[in-house]
């Protein structure tokens, strides 16, 4: 269908229905489908933050969200746009009381040609499904949901911010709602999707590097555990973790794992080290995806990078610490770098292990691969460059 069409029919299906008249309870299927998609505009349009206002991250919303409803007996109810507000739960929702709760993170941007873009939106349905499944909440049509999020960052185009770095924060969220203290698979629960512009993670350009601390007596995750799903119960207790870090003088935390010690992810963020291994070749190493790791996007996406370049040898292998602090003690570390949507690459000058201070040359190195990394994945982003990666908005 040709662009122009496709933008009428949207323009026409974006008029305001009364779907509280349509009876959305009438509605009910095992797949929502963004087609059935009703729209209930604000009557308060909010005031959009200026664009040199700094934004802090989730703390600026849309008018809009996206609100679908699950029973046991009747299955999805038709999906809706309708007015960013709060939610009435029961007080003993099984989300509050026993995080039966799954969300995602993602991202949209907008390029100076004013077209908005998801940064490869079906890998973070994939997650939400999987993360879904793991809580038995109940199952949807990827596509479908996708479908209905992209129409709902259309309806909130203009909130999506334009200066350089900044982006609109996806946040689907699906919890059970149970109104009932059993623990159990829920027989009620809510699908909803919220937006926020949010700012810069390093404005100016100017990157600031991270410090980690290291203390194997926490532990973020656990083989057979839930760590590679992204469920809201994994996030709650790494709080504490973060404050400890930060008492020492760090600001994010490197999660250990296991009797050897192994380096695992850091903070809300994936980890690579671009390095010299042992065996005398170069090479970007990230840890393999078992059930301690969340396979996250740009993880996932600088791999693919990184492998199109074939310069050197990228590789999905356990790093233990041991390992790191050798490699640090012989030289052979060039860059170490966390990923993530929040940040894309961030990149890691120290490490504080045993009381210990460990120095890493990352900002020393350039850092080469984190600047042609970042300046990749943003011309994809921001379109200045076509990829399959990005999904029109
Ligand atoms: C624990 C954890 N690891 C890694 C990531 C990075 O994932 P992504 O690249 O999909 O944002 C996140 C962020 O969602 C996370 O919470």
């Amino acid at each position: 269908m040709a662009a122009a069409t496709l933008g009428q029919v949207w323009a026409r299906k974006l008029l305001p229905v009364p779907w509280l008249l349509c009876g959305p309870r009438r509605y009910a299927s095992s797949n929502f489908k963004a087609a059935d998609l009703q729209l209930q505009m604000t009557q308060e349009p909010q005031k959009k933050p200026g664009p040199s206002e700094p934004l802090v991250f989730g703390k600026t919303f849309t008018d809009h969200m996206l609100m679908v409803e699950w029973t046991g007996n009747h299955g999805w109810g038709q999906p809706r746009i309708q007015p960013f507000q709060n939610l009435t739960l029961h007080p003993a929702c099984s989300a509050l009381h026993y995080s039966l709760q799954v969300f995602e993170g993602m991202k949209a941007f907008k390029g100076r040609d004013q077209q908005v873009r998801l940064f490869r939106p079906w890998l973070n349905m994939d997650r939400l499904l999987r993360s879904a499944q793991r809580l038995c909440l109940p199952s949807f049509d990827k596509a479908e949901l996708l479908e209905c999020i992209r129409r709902l960052i259309q309806v909130d185009k203009d909130w999506v911010p334009e200066a350089a770095g900044t982006s609109l924060y996806v946040r689907p969220v699906l919890i059970g709602n149970q109104p009932s203290l059993g623990v159990g698979v829920v027989t009620r629960a809510l699908l909803f999707v919220i937006l926020c512009p949010v700012g810069s993670y390093f404005p100016g350009d100017s990157m600031t590097p991270v410090s980690l601390l290291a203390d194997p007596t926490y532990v973020r995750a656990w083989a057979g555990g839930v760590g590679n799903c992204k469920l809201g119960g994994n996030y709650g207790p790494t709080v504490l973790v973060q404050q400890e870090a930060q008492k020492n003088g760090c600001e994010q935390v490197l999660w250990l794992y296991g009797p050897d010690q192994q380096l695992t992810e850091v903070g809300t963020m994936n980890i690579f080290i671009y390095w010299t291994h042992e065996d005398g070749v170069l090479e970007l190493v990230t840890p393999p995806l078992d059930s301690i790791i969340l396979p996250g996007v740009v993880r996932q996406s600088l791999l693919d990078l990184a492998q199109s370049w074939g310069e050197f040898r990228v590789v999905e292998r356990k790093i233990t610490m041991k390992e790191m602090l050798r490699a640090l003690e012989e030289r052979r570390v060039r860059e170490v770098f966390g990923s993530g949507t929040a940040c894309q690459v961030c990149p890691v000058h120290g490490i504080l292990y045993e009381g210990k201070k460990f120095h890493i040359p990352t900002m020393e190195n350039g850092p080469e691969l984190i600047h042609r990394f970042r300046k990749e994945l943003k011309a994809i982003q921001y379109g200045a460059k076509a990829h399959e990666w990005v999904l029109q908005v």
